[in-house]
């Protein structure tokens, strides 16, 4: 990157361009678009498959698009297996340290045994192909080896963010109908412990269908086993059943690899399901083009495992591009505000991914600690979640890059399975762009009869093709799949997806945020339904509508309006205990910023809340259109 032109562009610079994987954008997307089941197949190439595929993409039952039909495969057999035949066996997929310090790393061939033996003992506990098993755990090597044990043999995980209360986390294992789950006795964080089998503990008394418990040592605390159901993964693994030799089950291309649960706009929340081919080929492909992925690269995605972020960009990405990959327990600040910088030394760390409010989270410690380590070895950053700040961008960019390193601002969801908007090293940037699609997507902003609006207008952000990182649905709900994301543009057969945005004269896409009741907090997704059914589970509360409103560090805060039941009174200490409710019930990521009292939600005829006049209200700016408010 060189410094910005008159216009506020980054070019790349020579050298970036010369080492780039991808050297030309349009003339590619272009060829993506006329011959998009060529393209991809093309990609599809760079992986290995016990059978190959008759059908590129069969189109017949929109929106339930499948891809590679008729391929035989396992992400793992791309992720590990293969590896062992080639150079990456001896090289380190993971790094990890925890945050007292300590470090564990594995190379491609302890990763196997790892899986292996995992996979083995998921066996002997009854897990079969089709199974969901719930994976609850800290960022420590054993939720990577967990989720790629399931994968191995054919079950299906269901990775439930450790921030999540064991409410959350029961409904979602009684949804799966999960009867397995994989969890720690607790996790560090800001040098504290947290607790993990205990909060397992809580949710399984919520949860009938669960059977097994397979805990992970880390912290060594005490903690409560039930005998038949609770078991140490360290006697399992000393055990002769956890041989370190385990077939890896060969799937079709469309069956389910994952569910992840995420909140959409009503309702609770929903397991998106993902498949092993077509999201294989995405995440490879998207990882390495955009990532410029090479051989000795030492990459770093700071996200959780526990969300698509990691699922994508940690794991299956990157280990089946046969990167070393990163990984770190706990809090960026611990035990100062340069762990990462410290970090991106000690590791000699090329590639760094994370989120805006990571970012500015650790600009506001200032310049000296970045500065007092040497960054030098970083080539690319990476940023994903929500919209980045020009400014948060250009510290990123001359503070921690040192104006070398381009960023790219990787736009896409959980039900996207990977980046959708996204520049390449190549792009030339502007900082709080995502720039354009990614190949073979075609995306546009609209308006709500489908025609696209005139440059820098507000519309509605839709993609127009399918592509094979695409959600194969929700799992057990076929209609509300349709109802959320493909009924708004049912003519034009295009998906919604929840965001606004603008385009540029240059074909720059800029996202403005959430359009449904989405809640960004730091980059983590909640739902506003899920929020107000914990609000209203406190005795003190008829009913409440939880907005998103702006916040310097996190980007968004939640903010909540309540009506109390009669007898109640509006005062702080209740503020306190409806605030410690919410932790309590839902989990730290979902505390809200403020509490406000009020006697009347506005709603609309049909009883719909209208959160954006809250939302008007609370920013002191007009209320918007009110034709259908009831009151
Ligand atoms: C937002 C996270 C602006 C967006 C990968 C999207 C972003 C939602 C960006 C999906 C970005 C994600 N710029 N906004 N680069 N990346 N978003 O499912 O609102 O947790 O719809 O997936 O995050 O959140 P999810």
């Amino acid at each position: 990157m060189t410094n910005p032109t008159e216009n506020n562009l980054y070019l790349p610079s020579k050298e970036v361009i010369a080492k780039a994987n991808v050297k030309e954008y349009d003339n590619l997307y272009a060829f993506s678009i006329e011959n998009r089941e060529q393209f991809w197949a093309e990609q599809a190439e760079h992986l290995g498959w016990y059978q190959k595929w008759d059908k590129v993409l069969d189109a017949s039952k929109p929106p339930f698009f499948k891809w590679f039909c008729g391929a035989k495969t396992n992400i793992v057999h791309n992720a590990i297996d293969r590896h062992q035949h080639t150079e990456v066996r001896n090289k380190l997929a993971l790094i990890w340290e925890g945050e007292p310090g300590d470090v564990r790393s594995f190379s491609y061939h302890a990763l196997n045994r790892e899986v292996s033996q995992f996979a083995n003992i998921l066996k002997s506990m009854g897990v079969k192909k089709g199974d969901v098993v719930t994976i609850y755990m800290p960022q420590i090597p054993e939720q990577i080896f967990a989720m790629l044990a399931c994968a191995k043999i054919g079950a299906i995980h269901s990775v439930v963010y450790g921030g999540f209360s064991h409410e959350a986390l029961a409904d979602r294992i009684n949804d799966a109908n999960s009867h397995v789950v994989i969890t720690a006795d607790g996790g560090f964080r800001r040098g504290k412990v947290v607790e993990m089998k205990s909060v397992v503990n809580k949710a399984m008394e919520l949860s009938p269908t669960m059977e097994i418990c397979i805990t992970i040592k880390r912290v060594n605390i005490d903690v409560y086993m039930e005998n038949g159901r609770d078991y140490w993964y360290h006697d399992l693994v000393s055990l002769p059943i956890a041989s370190s030799k385990c077939d890896t089950e060969q799937m079709d291309a469309n069956d389910t690899l994952f569910l992840l649960y995420t909140s959409g706009s009503t309702g609770r929340p929903k397991a998106m399901i993902h498949t092993h081919g077509g999201y294989s080929v995405y995440i490879s492909t998207t990882h390495r083009m955009v990532f410029d992925i090479k051989p000795d690269d030492r990459y770093w995605c700071a996200a959780d495992p526990g969300w698509i972020t990691g699922h994508s960009y940690i794991v299956y990405g990157p280990l089946m591009n046969g990167a070393t990959i990163i990984m770190y327990e706990g809090a960026p600040t611990y035990p100062y505000p340069d762990r990462w910088w410290k970090m991106v030394e000690r590791y000699g760390i090329n590639i760094l991914y994370t989120s805006p409010t990571a970012i500015r989270g650790l600009m506001r410690f200032g310049d000296s600690w970045p500065n007092r380590n040497d960054l030098s070895s970083l080539r690319l950053l990476g940023s994903v979640g929500e919209p980045i700040n020009p400014e948060a961008w250009r510290w990123y960019h001359e503070v921690i890059g040192n104006n070398k390193c381009p960023i790219m601002d990787t736009w896409w969801q959980t039900e996207t399975g990977g980046f959708m908007i996204t520049p390449l090293p190549i792009t030339p940037l502007k900082p709080g762009s995502g720039s354009k699609p990614f190949f073979g997507n075609e995306i546009a902003v609209v308006d709500d009869d489908g025609n696209e609006v005139k440059a820098d207008e507000e519309g509605t952000l839709v993609i127009k093709s399918p592509w094979p990182g695409m959600t194969a649905g929700i799992f057990k709900d076929t209609q509300r799949f349709i109802d959320i994301y493909w009924s708004k543009y049912k003519k034009q057969g295009w998906y919604l997806t929840g965001d606004s945005a603008k385009k540029d004269k240059d074909g720059y896409f800029w996202i403005i945020g959430r359009t449904d009741d989405v809640i960004k907090v730091s980059g983590y997704r909640l739902g506003s339904a899920e929020i107000e059914g914990v609000m209203i589970s406190h005795p003190a509360i008829v009913e409440s509508a939880a907005i998103a409103l702006p916040h310097p560090i996190k980007g968004n805060c939640i903010h909540i309006f309540a009506i109390l039941r009669n007898g109640y009174e509006a005062n702080l200490e209740l503020e306190h205990d409806l605030i410690n409710h919410m932790v309590t019930h839902m989990g730290p990521i979902a505390k809200p910023e403020a509490i406000t009292f009020v006697d009347q939600l506005p709603k609309t005829r049909s009883g719909k809340i209208m959160r954006r006049v809250l939302k008007a209200r609370a920013l002191g700016l007009p209320d918007g259109d009110l034709s259908t408010l009831e009151d």
